[in-house]
This record gives C-alpha cells, sequence and structure tokens, in this order.
C-alpha cells in the first residue's frame, strides 16, 4: 500500500507532482480561462462583498495565509485570516457580505466546522477548499473547491498544503477575473506557469541529495529556525510546524525584518537558520537579514531560485528551487523543507507517519 515507500510520508511528497496536475488540469479550459465546477459565485455578488475571511487550522490555515495574499492581490478584495480555534471566539465581523472560505484536507476538523456552521447563520456564504469528498465542511459548504490530492494518510500533511495552495491560486485568478480587478494579460501569464508547477515539482524531487546531506546533520539540533518575508514566511510557518511535528525538534518560524525586535537574541554560534530568499522585491531585504543571523554566528542554509548565485556570498548552504512567478513559488520551495523533516525525522527513527501525540483528522474542539 506504500508502493515500495518506506512511509506514507514520503510516498505523499513524491505523488505531488500528480496531485497538483489533478487539481490544477481539470480547472483550465482549452482556451485557457478557468472554470470552476461545484462553485456558483456570480460577478454580481462577488461586486457586493466587502470581505473575505479565511478560517482553517494548522497546515491547510498556512495555506489559506498565501491565499490572503493572492486574493488581495488578484482580486483587491480585503481579507481576514485567523485559526479555527480563535476566530469563534474573536468576535468576527461576519455578515451578508462576508465570503467565509474554509479550508480542510479532512473536511471534518471540528473547530473548522464549527466556524463554517457559525458563518453561515450569520448570513455569509461559504466556500470549503477540501480533499475529502462527502465530508462534512464539503457538504454544508454552499460551494466546494475540491483538491485532487487523493487519500492523504501521513498524520504530517504534504500533498494537501500544495495542492490547497494551488487552488488558492485558481481561486484568485477566478475572483479577480470575476471583479475585473486583473488584466487579461496577467492572468494569462499566471495560468502558464501554473500549468508548469508540477513538473517543476517533480524536478526538485528528481534530485534531492543536497536536501537528504542537509537533513543528516540537522538530527542533534536542539532548535531550528526559519526566516522569510512575505509569501516566504508564510511558507517558513509551514516549513516550522512539518520539523517539529514529525521530528520533535522545537523549531519557530520568524518573519526576518522582526528578528532585530528580539528574536535574533537566540541565535548562537551555530544555530541553523532555514532562510527563504525567492521574492525579488524582498531579495535585497532577505540578504541584510540574512547577514543579521550569520553575525550573530547562525549557520545559514538558504532556500533561493536558480540564479541567485549571490546568495552563496552570504549562506553556508543552498538549496536552489526552479524559477517560477513569486507570488506561486511557494509550492516549490516547500518542497525541500517537507523533505528535510523527512529526513531529519528519519534519522532520529521518530514515527514518521504517525508522530507522537498528533491525530490524522481532529474531531474535538
Ligand atoms: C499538519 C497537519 C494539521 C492539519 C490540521 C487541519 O501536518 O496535518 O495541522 O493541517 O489538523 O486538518 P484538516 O485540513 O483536515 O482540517
Amino acid at each position: 500500500e506504500k508502493g515500495g515507500y518506506d512511509h506514507f510520508m514520503i510516498k505523499e511528497i513524491f505523488e505531488q507532482p500528480k496531485a497538483l496536475r489533478d487539481t490544477i488540469s481539470p480547472r483550465i479550459t482549452k482556451d485557457g480561462s478557468i472554470k470552476l465546477d461545484n462553485i456558483n459565485i456570480t460577478k454580481e455578488y462577488i461586486k457586493n462583498i466587502n470581505k473575505i475571511y479565511i478560517v482553517a487550522c494548522g497546515t491547510a490555515y498556512h495555506a489559506g495565509i498565501v491565499g490572503k495574499s493572492l486574493i488581495e492581490k488578484y482580486a483587491k478584495i480585503p481579507v481576514l485570516t485567523d485559526v479555527a480555534s480563535e476566530f469563534r471566539y474573536n468576535n468576527p465581523f461576519i455578515d451578508e457580505k462576508t465570503l467565509m472560505i474554509v479550508v480542510s484536507q479532512s473536511g471534518e476538523t471540528a473547530d473548522t466546522l464549527a466556524a463554517l456552521r457559525l458563518a453561515k447563520e450569520k448570513g455569509a456564504r461559504t466556500l470549503a477548499l477540501c480533499n475529502v469528498v462527502g465530508s462534512s465542511i464539503a457538504r454544508e459548504a454552499d460551494d466546494v473547491f475540491y483538491t485532487w490530492a487523493g487519500p492523504e494518510i501521513a498524520v504530517a500533511s504534504t500533498k494537501a498544503y500544495t495542492t490547497q495552495v494551488a487552488a488558492f491560486i485558481i481561486i484568485a485568478l477566478y475572483l479577480g477575473k470575476l471583479n475585473e480587478n486583473i488584466s487579461d494579460s496577467e492572468y494569462n501569464t499566471i495560468l502558464k506557469e501554473v500549468i508548469k508547477l508540477p513538473e517543476k515539482v517533480d524536478y526538485i524531487l528528481n534530485d534531492i541529495f543536497k536536501v537528504k546531506d542537509i537533513a543528516s546533520n540537522m538530527m542533534n539540533q536542539d532548535d531550528i529556525f526559519f526566516i522569510g518575508r512575505g509569501i516566504d514566511y508564510n511558507v517558513a510557518m509551514e516549513g516550522s510546524l512539518k520539523l517539529k511535528e514529525v521530528s520533535y525538534i522545537h523549531s519557530e518560524a520568524m518573519a526576518a525584518g522582526e528578528l532585530k525586535h528580539g528574536t535574533l537574541a537566540l541565535i548562537e554560534e551555530g544555530t541553523p537558520v532555514i532562510a527563504l530568499a525567492t521574492q525579488d522585491n524582498l531579495y535585497d531585504k532577505m540578504i541584510s537579514n540574512i547577514r543579521e543571523v550569520k553575525a550573530r554566528g547562525g549557520y545559514i542554509i538558504a532556500v533561493s531560485k536558480e540564479g541567485n548565485t549571490s546568495i552563496e556570498k552570504s549562506a553556508d548552504k543552498v538549496i536552489y528551487i526552479p524559477d517560477t512567478m513569486d507570488d506561486i513559488i511557494g509550492i516549490l520551495s516547500i518542497i525541500p523543507l517537507q523533505l528535510i523533516s523527512y529526513y531529519v525525522a528519519l534519522g532520529k527513527n521518530c514515527d514518521v507517519d504517525k508522530p507522537r501525540n498528533l491525530a490524522k483528522s481532529v474531531t474535538v474542539e
């Protein structure tokens, strides 16, 4: 059942090119536009709402915060985000002019389901990004975008995350078009790049020697930090969660520009810091942040785009990922982070597929 792999987690990491293809291809027509079954959002509706809420837990929430950036950029609708276990207790502003988007692989997470129900009660339209057909969340939402990732068995979510991010890219473009806030040329250019993502993930997965080597030096660490800015920061949060849940190593993700406001105090001689630097508009700023860490003795493992070789001057190790548009590169930059988590956990003899204290589907609030 593991198809020749040692664990479901690594099998599911390698299934990502297919999962992405299955999620993306059916949504893009031959003439290059987006078609969404199970979603009946009209132009009139979208022009009349004044905000979107994105609510989810854990990894699904991390996909949601990427979704926020994309929707705000392409559709120009303000987006609020919250984790589902906090949302209902934070007096959320939800009414008929709110589109509520919930994200859930299983479709059964209790807090996310409760958030969806509250939003419906308050008159909001609800859209679910969900991986399990017929699950509670998929059944109760007004509109559903299925991530066709296939069954995810490992507790640590991998292919669900990348397909959720892909779903958000498609939804953001779709809403932007409906809303007439994105130009045809931008829409077309992004879609053309989105179609190429699965093969680029494949390309990363075909050469994981360096990532394995980096992981083999991390097993004895007590703390590992992830830093990034913009979408890189969102991906850093997911990378950090993955590492702690499967390897039990303490880890934190930090917005790189915030380091000097406190957390830089944690950096000691040799502290490993995984620095994501994929965003062109933030590259120089990120390099400065990397240097701040380096100057305090941090050991920098950078993740950047092929071509950004200047980063080698500031980082100890560099993992290169293929180039694509900055808005959608999270689907590529998370792959080495998933692999690092897996190989570190493996090296520490952790129960990779069933980490201690965790369950695949959290049906208590
Ligand atoms: C982390 C992980 C969890 C889930 C969270 C939400 O790897 O798997 O953080 O993402 O429990 O689960 P779903 O998406 O089923 O609502």
